[in-house]
C-alpha cells in the first residue's frame, strides 16, 4: 500500500443510476425536466427581482442570490448526471472530480450562510420593524452576501487542501453519481480515519449546527411575534413556514450525507438527488407561490415583456 509517492489514479468511475433502458429514459426525462425547471424558475426569480424596483428590499435581494446559488449548485452535478445516464463508461477525470467537489462545497457553504442571512433579515423585519431599514441597509446586505461567498470558499478550501494531495493508487470506483469528499476519501491508499473526521466535522457538524441554529431562530421569531398579537403570528407563520421548509429540505440531506455513520447507497443517492434536483426547483416554487409581492411582480414582468413584444 505504501509504494505510492503521488497519485497514479487519473480517473474515477461514477455509479450508474439506471440499469435498464426504460429506467434510463425515465430518469432522463425526469432529471431533464427538473433541470429545465431549475434554470427557468430561478432565472425568472432573479430577473423579476432585478427589474422590479418594488422588490429592491433585502429579503428579495437575498432571495435572488439564493436562486443563483441554487442554480449553481445543481449545475455542479445534474447536467453530468443526465449526460452519464446514456454513456456506458461513466468516467470522470481526477481533475474534473476535484473541480466538482470544490464547487459543490463553495456553493453549499455559501447557501448555508445565505440562509442564515435570510433568517437574520426576517428577524430584523419582524422583531425590530422600526429599525429594519437602518439595520438591513444596502451596505449590510452586500456585506452579508460577500461574507457568505467568502465563508463558502473557506469551507471548501479547508477540506480540499487535505484531499487534493491524497495518494490514490488503486480502487477508483466512487460508488455515487458524483464526486464528493466522503466517497472519494475512502478510495485513498492510506488510513483516512482522521480525514474522514475532518470532513464530518467541517461539512457535517457545521450543517447540523446551522440547521438547529436556524430552526431555533425561527422559533424565537415566532415566540416574539406571539407576545404581540395573534393576527401577526399567522402572517409571520405564513412567511416563515416557507423559510423553514427550505431550511429543512436543504439541511436534512446534508446531515444525512455527512454525519450519518452508516451510509447506504440508495439512501445516499436519494438524499443527493433531493439536494441537487428537488430543493433547487422547490425554492422558487415555495417563495413565489406563497409570496403575494413576488406573484404581482412576476405578472407585471410578464405583461411588460408581452407588451414590448407587441410594439416590435
Ligand atoms: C446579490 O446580492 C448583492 C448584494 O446585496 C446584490 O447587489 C446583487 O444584486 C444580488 N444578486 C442578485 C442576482 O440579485
Amino acid at each position: 500500500m505504501d509504494q505510492v509517492n503521488g497519485s497514479v489514479v487519473t480517473e474515477f468511475v461514477l455509479l450508474g443510476l439506471a440499469h435498464s433502458l426504460e429506467m434510463q429514459f425515465f430518469l432522463f426525462l425526469f432529471f431533464s425536466l427538473f433541470y429545465v425547471g431549475i434554470i427557468l424558475g430561478n432565472l425568472f426569480i432573479v430577473f423579476t427581482i432585478i427589474f422590479d424596483s418594488h422588490l429592491h428590499f433585502p429579503m428579495y435581494i437575498l432571495l435572488a442570490n439564493l436562486s443563483l446559488i441554487d442554480l449553481g449548485l445543481s449545475s455542479t452535478t445534474v447536467p453530468r448526471m443526465v449526460f452519464d445516464l446514456f454513456s456506458d463508461c461513466k468516467i470522470i477525470s481526477f481533475h474534473n472530480c476535484m473541480i466538482q467537489i470544490f464547487f459543490i462545497h463553495v456553493m453549499g457553504g455559501t447557501e448555508m450562510v445565505l440562509l442564515i442571512a435570510m433568517a437574520y433579515d426576517r428577524y430584523t423585519a419582524i422583531c425590530k420593524p422600526l429599525h429594519y431599514l437602518t439595520i438591513m441597509n444596502p451596505k449590510v446586505c452586500m456585506l452579508l452576501v460577500v461574507v457568505a461567498w467568502i465563508i463558502g470558499v473557506i469551507h471548501a478550501v479547508s477540506q480540499f487542501v487535505f484531499v487534493i494531495n491524497l495518494p490514490f493508487c488503486g480502487p477508483n470506483n466512487v460508488g455515487s453519481f458524483y464526486c464528493d469528499f466522503p466517497r472519494v476519501i475512502k478510495l485513498a491508499c492510506m488510513d483516512t480515519y482522521k480525514l474522514e473526521f475532518v470532513v464530518t466535522a467541517n461539512s457535517g457538524f457545521i450543517s447540523m449546527g446551522t440547521f438547529f441554529f436556524l430552526i431555533a431562530s425561527y422559533i424565537f421569531i415566532l415566540v416574539t411575534v406571539k407576545k404581540h398579537s395573534s393576527e401577526d403570528l399567522s402572517k409571520a407563520f405564513f412567511t416563515l413556514s416557507a423559510h423553514i421548509t427550505v431550511v429543512v429540505l436543504f439541511f436534512a440531506p446534508c446531515m444525512f450525507l455527512y454525519v450519518w455513520p452508516f451510509p447506504t447507497k440508495s439512501l445516499d443517492n436519494f438524499f443527493s438527488i433531493v439536494d441537487f434536483v428537488v430543493t433547487p426547483v422547490l425554492n422558487p416554487a415555495i417563495y413565489t407561490l406563497r409570496n403575494r409581492d413576488m406573484k404581482v411582480a412576476m405578472r407585471r414582468l410578464i405583461r411588460q415583456v408581452v407588451s414590448s413584444r407587441e410594439m416590435i
